[in-house]
């Protein structure tokens, strides 16, 4: 039987709440109740009898109620990694697992984030005219959790740089942005409330979905008057069904993205603008696309879903950052591992023909972490790297990074938090 493993004894505390459907009735529990469609037993207490496993919080849940509350499982200090959700564990891939709870904070016209709480993960309701679905008003972020073999620890990577990350994008579509400390409190809430979803070493990772969304109704074009934060997550194994090395087209009549544009913020209008070619590409077999810049149609942007990076004679190369371009976590990481083990890097203006002379290409992304390309092809030229796997390079930077993100070698770096 599947049971929630939310373990009181984490460092931080965390409201459970339950979704609006709970609201009404908040003040009533007593006792150990079964909020989890799959009988996890979570006990919702009032602050003020907060015992030794369950310290004060100050979560308010997502519907109207200001009641303060916590959240302890019952029996809570026997759960733990023996109590993960009843899924194949084996064959995760990367597509979306309904996990137990969601975290859900608003703010309104005074630009303020406040209030924000758990609920159980399920639909939102938001007005047909709200920002995000009218005018393209949202952002999103992807992260990642590790459960570290001794099955008890969690890391999270670098997760105020996301919070910053969001924090530029917002003021890009004008939008308030939860302050970075609410961002990473919120993202920490609800990987722990989700904890048995996190997959055991070795076996994939919790990804983590933070949106900021316009969800106030506005019909003409202005930003919207309200304004929702929602961090949901699911177990994710291999980003690329080829599993290793993958086959890239370079586009070059479709573009991700225009000087002056949102291209270097992770705004959902992105990503849609990219389906179109990636959709082609996936019907001939590509993986997905490269997107060259759009003025001179000769230097490398990035991959849909993911940065680029080549190299040639042990120097790497990637894009620089200038506006079309995402400024990612994982490759601004992979840079700073590929320095500290004494190789050059370089940030420019990178052509085609560089890419189809180099020794290795790689990708880096959170969902795809550091994924080698085995193929380039180009007006119909392909030319291939490596043997279907990563090169002597990118092998290095996946070792070094990915071991220091799952807490197998020391973090030297400082980039991990730990929860317990
Ligand atoms: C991520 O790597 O987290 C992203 O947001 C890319 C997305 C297309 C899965």
């Amino acid at each position: 039987m599947e049971r929630a493993a939310i373990s009181p004894s984490l460092s931080q505390n965390y409201l459970l709440c339950p979704s609006r459907a709970f609201t009404t009735s908040l003040h009533s529990f007593s006792s150990t109740r079964n909020l989890s469609p799959s009988s996890s037993s979570i006990k919702l207490q009032h602050s003020s009898s907060s015992s030794s496993s369950s310290v004060s919080s100050k979560f308010i849940n997502g519907g109207n109620s200001l009641t303060q509350c916590n959240a302890v499982l019952s029996n809570s200090s026997s759960r733990d990694v023996s109590e993960l959700a009843d899924i194949d564990w084996d064959n995760i891939g990367f597509g979306l697992k309904q996990t137990d709870y969601m975290y859900v904070m608003k703010c309104d016209l005074d630009g303020e984030f406040s209030n924000g709480g758990l609920q159980r993960f399920g639909n939102i309701e938001v007005s047909p005219s709200a920002g995000v679905l009218n005018y393209g008003q949202g952002l999103f972020e992807g992260m990642k959790a590790y459960r570290k073999e001794d099955g008890k620890n969690i890391l999270l990577f670098r997760p105020e740089e996301n919070a910053i990350r969001m924090r530029n994008g917002a003021e890009r579509m004008c939008m308030p942005a939860p302050t970075v400390e609410q961002f990473v409190e919120a993202v920490k809430a609800t990987v722990l409330a989700n904890k048995r979803w996190i997959p055991p070493a070795g076996k994939g990772s919790l990804y983590i979905r933070p949106l900021l969304m316009g969800t106030g109704a506005i019909l003409g074009l202005a930003p919207a008057p309200e304004y929702t934060f929602l961090v949901y997550v699911s177990p994710v194994g291999n980003y690329f069904k080829e599993g290793v090395a993958i086959n890239l087209i370079v586009e070059s009549e479709f573009h991700r993205a225009t000087p002056g544009g949102t291209g270097g913020v992770k705004t959902i209008g992105n990503y849609a603008a990219v389906l179109k070619a990636q959709s082609i590409a996936k019907a001939k077999g590509y993986s997905d696309v490269l997107y060259l810049d759009c003025v001179y149609k000769r230097y490398l942007e990035e991959v849909s879903s993911c940065n680029i990076f080549i190299v040639k004679d042990n120097v790497i190369s990637t894009p620089e950052i200038k506006g079309t371009i995402l400024p990612g976590i994982t490759r601004k990481s992979i840079m700073d591992v590929a320095i500290s083990q004494g190789l050059q890097v370089e940030e420019r203006n990178v052509t085609v023909d560089e890419l189809l002379e180099a020794d290795e290409v790689f990708c880096t992304g959170t969902a795809v972490v550091v994924s080698p390309v085995g193929s380039i092809t180009y007006k119909d030229k392909r030319v291939s790297y490596g043997e279907g796997s990563f090169g002597p390079i990118s092998k290095q930077l996946y070792t070094v990074l990915t071991s220091l993100q799952m807490g197998l070698s020391e973090d030297k770096m400082k980039w991990t938090v730990n929860l317990s």
